[in-house]
């Protein structure tokens, strides 16, 4: 695990420094909105989907200011996701990020805001001039992204996850809410990345795929961490999932049970790479990381 960290650390540090700058510059207006965006923003995350677009661009030797709008994207989009997960009418969690959630600092209406404003200035940072991106490929990218997060993708899968406080849901319909709630991200921050090298259909397809299984991983182990995490390692509320009556993994399976599935889908994960003779060891060790973190 340590290995991976020795990876992604260096990443978080040098995306959270290309934010910071990146967001004083897009933001003109000095307020409550521009502080809250840079609160949720900035100095904390994993930084996990950003990473798994930068290394994927890296790999198929994407430019590497490309590869940085594009995983600040997808990082904007992501720390969107993340405020409005929170907010009283959707999971009500009031920390995030060792810290209090974006609602419980500023207020609800300033927590909605900046989510939509994030997801605009994603949308902003992904269309602008891009080094060796041209106009046709970006199009690409921004549909892709949008269908990824949207009412068929990540919107689609928080209204499931939302509503099953009141209804049973069968394991069959948790699958569909992972992928749609969180792989769909995965996937796009994957494919994305190998989109912006010089990956052919099939090596974008291989690395679309690592991305789907990776997603589903990350989720299943979110449950178990929810459940089991320590909340010094966290930094969020534990339990919530149980409190909120949420359906997640848990509902049907043992942890033993959910680490052995999270197990065959990062399986799956690796196969969708053995079309590169020389298999990159750090999307293994990603997949190692995600299935043994313990935040
Ligand atoms: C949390 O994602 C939301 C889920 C999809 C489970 P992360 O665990 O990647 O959150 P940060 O970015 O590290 O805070
Ligand atoms: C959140 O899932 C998924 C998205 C934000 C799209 P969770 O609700 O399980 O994430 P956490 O546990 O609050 O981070
Ligand atoms: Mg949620
Ligand atoms: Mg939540
Ligand atoms: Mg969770």
């Amino acid at each position: 695990m340590s290995q991976f960290l020795d990876h992604l650390k260096p990443f978080a540090i040098e995306i959270d420094g290309y934010l910071t700058d990146l967001l004083d510059k897009k933001i003109n207006i000095e307020n409550e909105l521009k502080d809250s965006i840079i609160y949720s923003s900035i100095g904390s995350g994993k930084r996990i989907r950003g990473y798994l677009s930068w290394e994927i661009a890296k790999f198929f030797d994407a430019d590497k200011s490309d590869a940085l709008k594009l995983a600040s994207t997808i990082e904007l989009i992501h720390t969107y996701s993340l405020i409005h997960d929170d907010l009283p009418a959707l999971d009500n969690d009031d920390y995030r990020r060792n810290k209090p959630s974006n609602h419980i600092k500023f207020s609800e209406s300033t927590a909605i805001l900046s989510g939509d404003a994030l997801q605009s200035l994603a949308f902003e940072i992904l269309s602008d001039e891009m080094e060796k991106i041209d106009a046709t490929k970006q199009i690409r990218l921004i549909n892709l992204l949008s269908k990824n997060i949207g009412p068929n993708g990540m919107v689609g899968g928080q209204i499931i996850d939302i509503n099953s406080k009141e209804n049973q849901l069968s394991i069959d319909e948790v699958n569909i809410m992972h992928n749609l709630k969180t792989a769909n991200l995965f996937t796009f921050s994957c494919q994305s990345g190998a989109i912006i090298g010089k990956a052919n259909d099939k090596e974008i397809d291989a690395f679309k795929n690592y991305g789907r299984n990776f997603g589903i991983v990350f989720q299943i182990i979110d449950d178990v961490l929810d459940k089991i995490g320590d909340p010094e390692n966290i930094g969020k509320t534990l339990g919530k999932d149980e409190i909120n009556q949420n359906k997640t993994y848990l509902n049907y399976y043992s942890i033993e049970e959910c680490l052995d599935i999270a197990g065959k889908y990062s399986e799956k994960a690796i196969n969708s790479l053995n079309i590169f003779d020389q298999l990159p060891e750090v999307f293994i060790n990603a997949l190692d990381f995600i299935k043994s973190r313990k935040f």
